[in-house]
């Protein structure tokens, strides 16, 4: 048997007392799959004397988390605070500076600094891991990277954020409101400490930048992201959407161009009856495409502190093992520098607006789109509300392009109020 296997855990929240209780649960199992013995020699959060449900007195504790990765009696330091920067950014730094190796689930921070930290990894020699950082416990990363290595990836399509899938879905189930989803979905460990990454669609969007680095042989690149998040998105909206057979989705879009890499994460309709289309509550699915492969589906538990520190825990094990990969599937010094690509591709729209009662009001909506190239497919006009109608139209394929002269011609012709909402409708 090998020697002992020693973590020092940084964050005790959801996902660190996920792993905890694994850890706790599974000990035999995880010794009989990797010939060690995996134990915890000490933990760090901020609040020493919460209550955490189970007693934490048998490890170290550690106030500062850059203390706890320099400890000796730690081999693997295991990053479960989150943010990209402040403590979490200092202590994978110094953990990796003191020859540990590092597992982490903090997407934000790999986002933002994932090259320097990939980088500083490889040269010491040592492992970065991050499965649990995308899509909690499906085990993309390892898919990506290592089951689909001979693939030239031709495309990345997913849902890659559980609370915003589980606020749109409930939200057309039941009828409720935002505020109460809110409240469900931190009550099921979902949210980000900071919800407004999670609604504005700017965690899945970390997701997704790690997902293209490895996919297309890039740099992370965040920045060159378009990002829009679900906050807009209406009970009409998505009522609306399923009287004409769709569902809602944050979806996210990775591929490599002629022109560039063009990655985006948006809310677009997609059909009901289509597998992203049937994902309900804090599900994740991500569609890999490749050369030889063709399609691979991967489905399952996208949060929550179980699934995540299950991919956690398989990195520990690989680590366990000796079994080495590149951070993003290639030695990071190799990766090219991505140049952003706006989509150029066309697609039917979704669109919604207020129409004011006016005779002519539609004939005029339907010339600036006419004018700008954009065919009608279908339209939909619901009861009057006040003064104004809200108005529903799908496009035949178009360009962003052309429907963003259609649109800004349509601020124009006095008959809308207020800003029109364009979805993409995606037919994954
Ligand atoms: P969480 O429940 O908010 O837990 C964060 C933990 O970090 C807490 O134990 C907190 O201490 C500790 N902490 C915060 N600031 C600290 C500081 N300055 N010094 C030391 N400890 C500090 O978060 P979580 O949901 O477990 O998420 C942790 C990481 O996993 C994040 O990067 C997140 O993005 C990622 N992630 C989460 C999920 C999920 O489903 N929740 C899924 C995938 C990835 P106290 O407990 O004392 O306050
Ligand atoms: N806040 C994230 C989500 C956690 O809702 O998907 C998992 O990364």
């Amino acid at each position: 048997m090998s020697k002992p296997l020693r973590l020092g855990l940084a964050g005790l929240g959801t996902v660190g007392m996920g792993v905890v209780a694994i850890i706790r649960k599974q000990a035999e199992l995880l010794e009989a799959r990797t010939g060690r013995t995996i134990s915890i020699s000490a933990v760090s959060a901020r609040d020493r004397g919460k209550d955490r449900g189970v007693s934490l007195s048998s490890y170290a504790w550690e106030d500062d988390p850059v203390a706890l990765a320099r400890r000796d009696d730690v081999d693997i330091f295991v990053e479960l605070v989150g943010g990209d920067e402040g403590p979490a950014k200092q202590a994978v730094e110094a953990a990796l500076a003191a020859s540990k190796h590092v597992v982490t689930a903090n997407k934000a921070l790999l986002a933002m600094h994932g090259q320097a930290l990939a980088e500083a990894a490889e040269s010491m020699g040592l492992q970065l891991r991050f499965e649990a950082a995308v899509a909690g416990g499906i085990p993309v990363i390892k898919t990506l990277s290592e089951g689909l290595a001979a693939n030239e990836i031709t495309r990345v399509t997913g849902v890659m954020n559980g609370t915003c899938n589980y606020i749109l879905t409930r939200m057309e189930a039941e009828g409720l409101g935002y505020n109460a989803l809110f409240d469900e979905a931190d009550k099921l460990g979902y949210l980000e400490a900071d919800p407004n990454l999670d609604v504005g669609g700017i965690d899945a969007a970390h997701k997704l930048a790690l997902l293209s680095s490895i996919a297309f042989g890039t740099q992370v690149d965040f920045a060159g992201i378009e990002i829009e998040g679900i906050k807009f998105i209406t009970l009409e909206d998505i009522h609306a959407a399923a009287d004409m057979g769709y569902k809602i989705k944050l979806l996210g879009v990775a591929q490599m161009t002629g022109r560039g890499l063009e990655q985006r994460m948006q809310p677009c309709l997609v059909p009901e009856t289509s597998p992203l289309g049937q994902l309900s509550g804090g599900t994740n699915m991500i569609v890999l495409e490749g050369d030889a492969v063709g399609q691979i589906v991967l489905r399952g538990a996208g949060a929550g502190a179980g699934p995540t520190a299950s991919a956690v825990m398989a990195d520990v094990c690989d680590i366990a093992r000796g079994h080495q990969v590149f951070v993003f599937g290639k030695p990071a010094k190799t990766l090219r520098e991505a140049i952003p690509a706006l989509s150029l591709r066309a697609a039917p729209y979704y669109l919604r607006m207020a129409l004011k009662d006016k005779p002519g009001a539609l004939a005029k909506v339907a010339s600036v789109l006419g004018d700008a190239g954009v065919s009608i497919d279908r339209m939909r006009q619901y009861g009057h509300e006040d003064d104004h109608a809200p108005v529903l139209i799908v496009t035949h394929k178009t360009t962003r392009a052309d429907l963003d002269h259609a649109l800004e011609a349509m601020g124009h012709t006095g008959v809308v109020s207020g800003t029109p909402v364009a979805l993409r409708i995606e037919e994954v």
